[in-house]
Formats: structure tokens, C-alpha cells, sequence
């Protein structure tokens, strides 16, 4: 669910026109619903309300925008970092140091040393060598940190292989056979605490029966280790909840999800965490676009737009689907490509599509681009780094400006000797 809707014939984000935010910023730009986002974080928690202990980070690599970190702490969110940036961004959004997590393959010694700086309150660590090097920095500093190992439980999440992360073959984690060991020789060291596992298993998640099989193999890992005398507090689910991209689509929602960890871990007694992206931001932001020109195609017209790959990568780099709609439909319906303007045919965001009929100068959107979307973005065929808007009912704010191609170039520096 999601708010926006046509009101009066026109497409709104809350009770705002979208033609209005694009007359006033310009397009491409995305807009996020602060209803929808809100709404989102509160039917997750909702949907985990029969856990007795839950902690919930949110995945800040989704939506790292600070206005939208902001409206999740005040959700009572934390978050999963994967960088000192995100950290930094966390931070500056008022999430407190303890209830960050800092996930991700390749944490350098330095973004260790400024997490522990900022006292964050765990680390996912993704391999021994990892933990060797964490807990000597942790002692040079004279402090504990506290870490969960990450296990690759070898689960096919049944998604696409660019975000698939629990085989054996991907960088993720440690092996499942090895983790007891590796867990009891990390708890050894002096400058680190391990307090529990650490699984994730892909994003786009849309079938819950492979979760439910990696969360039942760190259910035994888990009391493994505890029979070994080790101790597991913590036990991190990671995210990967899939949103529904297509009109008329249904998924297991959080609800369904919420029920299958409930049963999986009823007897664990140990604080459960999640990270939870998609499922928080997905459906609660739009590309907004405007159509530059329709052009004849061999089969069909090749309607081309404002935004393109740059903006939104998703299409072009796991083929993904994302609605497109008219933000002034007259009801009429073409079928139709719909492609950017980048100098490359990976650069089409919908081939043989029946989709809303557009002219040029008209207004379209890209539905479920809250996740993955401006964050991705970049600035190839120098173009302009893509600006976010945030709707609160009539009211909307920039809360990421537009970064202009001159701004970029002049960061740029030709040699004397050149
Ligand atoms: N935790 C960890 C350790 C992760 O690697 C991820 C996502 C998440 C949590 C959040 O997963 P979510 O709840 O959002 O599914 N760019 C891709 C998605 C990459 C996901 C990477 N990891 C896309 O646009 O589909």
C-alpha cells in the first residue's frame, strides 16, 4: 500500500500533484511518501510484535537520505551500516551508536577504528581474519566489541543471482561447517565480545520457505554453540523481505514473515535483530519523468524520457520491473519501449510495455523506486546527480538537491603538466 494515488484526475503524492513538485524542482527527480514510509516501518514491527525481544536497523544502502533516516529513528530504528558513510549518515540523523550494526565484506581497520569511536553497538563479522583484526583494534583502544558472526547457511534465496548472498559460492560469510569453530576461537580473544550469528540470505525475497530453512540451520548452530558453553544473545536475521513491483502482484508481506520467524525461533531466547530495506523504502518512492519525445520503433514507438540508467540502474542491471504510469492519464493506453536517453540500449526501462499513452512534454513515473534508486544513481554521460524530494500530506520539501554536471566538473583538475 502506498500514497500515491490519482486524485482529480491527476497523480499525487499524498495530497500534492506531482506536477507541481516537477514544474518547481525539474525532473528526473524522485519523491518519497513520508506516510508510506511511516506506515511501512510500523507494519514491520507490528508484524515481529509476538518476538519478545526484537531490534530492528534498518538497511541504510536502500535509502541512505538523511531526511528519511531521520523519520526511521524517530520509528525507533537503528541501522545497518556497510560503510563509514553510512555510519556517519546514521549518526547524523540521530540513530545512537549503540543501535547501529556495521555489516559488509570489506570493513577497513580504519572505518573499525572510527566505528568503535563511535561506540557502535555490533559488528557483523564476515570472516576470522576479520575478527582477529577488529578485536586487536578494539585492545589497542582499550575497548570491547561486541560482533556476531555471519554464517553462509548455503540457502538458494530464489532470487536474482546479482542479489543473492547465502550460497557457498558467494562472498558472504563464513561456512556453515566452520562457523563453531570459528565462533569459539573469535570468543577467545580479549578486545572482543561475539554474542551471537549473523545470517542474510538475498534481497527481493519472495518465497519464505528458503529463509525459513537458513533460519532453522542458525537455530541449530545456535544451540551448537551454547552446548559448547559459548554464549549467543543475538541472533541477526538480516533483511531481504521482497516488495511487490507489479500492479495486481502478491507477495508474503511482513505479516507472513513475521509469523514464520515467530514459529522458527519461538524456543531461542535470544534477542532477534533484522535489517530491513526494501520493505521499509521500496513503495514509498517515485521517479518522476518527463517524456522528451515519442519516436517511431521498428515494432513499437520507443517512448524516450528524462530520466534514464544513470537515475534509476535497476532495469538495466537486473533486469528489473518497475510501473511506469502518466501523471495526467486521459485513459487511453499504448504499447510502447520506454527508454532513457543514455547512449547505450541497457539504458530501457520497459520493452513492448502496455503502459499509459503519453506525448511528449507529458509526466510519468516509475512506481517501488524508494529502494535501490537514488542511492545507485551516478553521473555517466554526465548528467545531473538525480535530486529527492520528501511529501508530508500538502506539504513537500527538497531533502536532496540536485547536483549540477558544472558542480562536478569543477571538482575536476587538469595538470599543469598536461
Ligand atoms: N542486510 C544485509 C547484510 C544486506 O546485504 C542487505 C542488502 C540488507 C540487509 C537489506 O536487504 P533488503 O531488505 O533491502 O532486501 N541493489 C539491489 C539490492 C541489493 C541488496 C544488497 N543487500 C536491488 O536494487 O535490487
Amino acid at each position: 500500500m502506498d500514497h500515491f494515488e490519482l486524485k482529480n484526475g491527476a497523480l499525487h503524492a499524498e495530497d500534492v500533484p506531482l506536477a507541481a513538485i516537477a514544474t518547481a524542482v525539474g525532473t528526473p527527480v524522485y519523491v518519497y511518501s513520508r506516510a508510506t514510509l511511516t506506515r511501512h516501518a510500523r507494519v514491520f514491527r507490528e508484524a515481529l510484535s509476538a518476538l519478545p525481544r526484537v531490534h530492528l536497523a534498518f538497511a541504510v544502502k536502500s535509502n541512505p537520505n538523511l531526511a528519511v533516516l531521520k523519520l526511521l529513528a524517530k520509528e525507533g530504528y537503528g541501522a545497518d551500516v556497510v560503510s563509514a558513510g553510512e555510519m556517519h549518515r546514521a549518526l547524523a540523523a540521530g540513530m545512537p551508536g549503540a543501535d547501529i550494526v556495521f555489516s559488509g565484506v570489506g570493513k577497513t581497520g580504519r572505518e573499525m577504528a572510527e566505528a568503535l569511536d563511535a561506540g557502535l553497538g555490533q559488528f557483523n563479522l564476515e570472516s576470522e581474519e576479520e575478527g582477529v583484526e577488529l578485536a586487536a583494534i578494539a585492545a589497542e583502544r582499550g575497548v570491547v566489541a561486541t560482533a556476531t558472526l555471519r554464517v553462509n547457511p548455503d540457502v538458494d534465496a530464489k532470487t536474482h543471482a546479482k542479489i543473492s548472498t547465502g550460497k557457498s559460492e558467494n562472498k558472504f560469510g563464513v561456512p556453515y561447517d566452520r562457523a563453531a569453530e570459528i565462533y569459539a576461537r573469535l570468543s577467545a580473544l580479549p578486545g572482543l565480545t561475539m554474542r551471537g550469528l549473523a545470517v542474510h540470505i538475498g534481497s527481493q525475497i519472495t518465497d519464505l520457505e528458503p529463509s525459513r530453512v537458513a533460519f532453522a540451520k542458525m537455530g541449530d548452530l545456535m544451540r551448537a554453540l551454547r552446548e559448547q558453553g559459548l554464549s549467543v544473545t543475538h541472533m541477526d536475521l538480516g533483511g531481504g523481505l521482497g516488495v511487490p513491483y507489479r500492479v495486481g502482484e502478491t507477495l508474503p508481506g511482513p505479516a507472513e514473515y513475521g509469523a514464520m520467524v515467530a514459529e522458527v525461533t519461538r524456543d531461542w531466547d535470544a534477542t532477534i535483530m533484522f535489517e530491513p530495506g526494501r520493505v521499509i523504502t521500496g513503495n514509498g518512492g517515485v521517479l518522476v519523468t518527463e517524456v522528451i519525445r515519442v519516436k517511431p520503433g521498428a515494432v513499437n514507438p520507443f517512448v524516450v524520457v528524462d530520466a534514464a540508467m544513470n537515475d534509476l540502474v535497476r532495469p538495466a542491471m537486473y533486469d528489473a520491473w518497475h510501473d511506469f504510469a502518466a501523471v495526467q492519464p486521459t485513459g487511453e493506453r499504448m504499447t510502447a519501449n520506454i527508454v532513457g536517453p543514455i547512449c547505450e540500449s541497457s539504458d530501457t526501462f520497459a520493452m513492448a510495455r502496455d503502459v499509459d499513452a503519453v506525448v511528449a512534454g507529458d509526466l510519468g513515473v516509475f512506481r517501488t523506486a524508494g529502494a535501490y534508486g537514488a542511492t545507485m544513481a551516478n553521473t555517466y554521460n554526465s548528467r545531473a546527480l538525480v535530486p529527492e524530494v520528501m511529501v508530508d500530506g500538502d506539504k513537500w520539501a527538497i531533502v536532496a538537491e540536485r547536483i549540477e554536471p558544472a558542480t562536478i566538473l569543477a571538482a575536476e583538475r587538469v595538470p599543469e603538466w598536461l
